[in-house]
């Protein structure tokens, strides 16, 4: 190991996503438009670049990698990267995990298990079938339910993450949590953000209409439940309540009414090779020409060090002035959320 990742902010770095690529089988409204392109296949960095450059991250002080994409298990050959991956876990890294919309997961989940993966996040914002079709686009519910008891049955931990939409599953709230207390999920809220395509083609009032902020959704939670806060942490961005009265464990990512920037460990890597300092902000380093350049380590950890030196304080994504300031034109699958 080179020594540890530590930014201008104090901030030590240990926890990598990586968006394997930016192709999805779903079109999330809040996250795709219908009709998004995708990268040219022959940009994409090669599954041993990816592992090149993931493993330069792991030498230098990164503990938790986190697949992601668009959708990272439609990637081609993507289980020999978490199979050369797992080289790595008690080797430096504690934990290999991945986000994924679940489409996939029934075939993946054993294949996974054995690549050391022992907790993933799912991404599902409603139990009603005719509505996670219409808000994926074209997505199977059922499908990806299948996919989940999948990941549990090989004995992972699931925890599903959805993205709280008022007007669309604001009254689904104590059913959700109901599901996850029956099926052994921990669940996450998160606070949609002002990212990608606005789906109205020109500002952010799709999303700022649609926006729920967490502490009314908690606030909705108290009437039926005893919060309590948990010291629990992944190293990610949400905080941790138990439900008193069930046992169970919800988390919440609160990107607009309660910033976390600043105890913020993560960096993010794109399938062209480019690293993003802040999901919120535009600044990034190419890692894919020092890559290519050479096929010893040092100019890639120099490119890696001098990019996390500029890593910015935060994000400025704000709805409080009702208009979606901070706003990003990149779109989540990008970066991988
Ligand atoms: P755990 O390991 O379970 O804590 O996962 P995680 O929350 O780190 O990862 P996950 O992929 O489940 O992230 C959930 C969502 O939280 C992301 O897709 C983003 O929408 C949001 N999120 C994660 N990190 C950040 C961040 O640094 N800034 C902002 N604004 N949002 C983030
Ligand atoms: N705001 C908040 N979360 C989003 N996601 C995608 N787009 C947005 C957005 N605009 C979430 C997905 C998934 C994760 C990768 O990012 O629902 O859980
Ligand atoms: Fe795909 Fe995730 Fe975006 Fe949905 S939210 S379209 S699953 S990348």
């Amino acid at each position: 190991m080179t020594g540890p990742l530590i930014d201008p902010f104090a901030r030590s770095i240990d926890y990598l996503r990586v968006s394997v690529t930016d192709r999805c089988d779903f079109r999330c409204t809040y996250c795709m438009s219908e009709h998004m392109t995708f990268l040219p296949k022959k940009e994409l960095l090669t599954l041993e670049e990816l592992d090149r450059l993931c493993s330069a991250f792991v030498r230098m002080g990164v503990r938790k990698l986190r697949i992601t994409g668009g959708e990272p298990l439609v990637r081609k050959g993507i289980m020999t990267f978490f199979d050369g991956m797992s080289r790595h876990i008690g080797a430096g890294l504690d934990e290999l995990t991945l986000t994924t919309n679940g489409s996939q997961l029934e075939r993946f989940a054993q294949p996974l298990w054995d690549a050391g993966v022992r907790r993933i996040n799912v991404s599902l914002d409603t139990l009603d079938p005719e509505k996670f079709q219409a808000i994926t686009r074209w997505g199977s519910l059922e499908k990806v339910r299948r996919g989940i008891d999948a990941a549990r049955a090989a004995g992972m931990r699931v925890k599903i993450n959805t993205v709280a939409l008022k007007g669309f599953n604001e009254a689904e709230l104590f059913d959700l949590i109901d599901w996850c207390k029956r099926d052994d999920l921990d669940i996450t809220f998160i606070e949609v953000m002002p990212m990608g395509d606005m789906g109205d083609g020109t500002d952010g009032t799709l999303r700022l209409g649609q926006y729920w902020p967490l502490k009314d959704l908690r606030a909705r939670l108290a009437e039926r439940f005893t919060l309590s806060e948990l010291s629990y942490k992944t190293g990610g961005p949400a905080r941790y309540f138990a439900l008193e009265e069930t046992g169970q464990r919800v988390g919440f990512i609160t990107p607009l009414t309660h910033n976390f920037c600043e105890s913020c460990n993560r960096v993010r890597l794109t399938c062209t090779g480019e690293l993003y300092m802040c999901l919120g902000q535009e600044d990034m380093a190419d890692l894919r020409a020092p890559l290519r350049a050479s096929e010893a380590d040092a100019p890639v950890e120099d490119a890696i060090r001098a990019a996390i030196a500029r890593k910015p304080k935060g994000h400025d994504f704000d709805y409080s002035r009702q208009r979606a300031d901070g706003q990003m034109s990149r779109h989540m699958s990008h970066t991988g959320g």
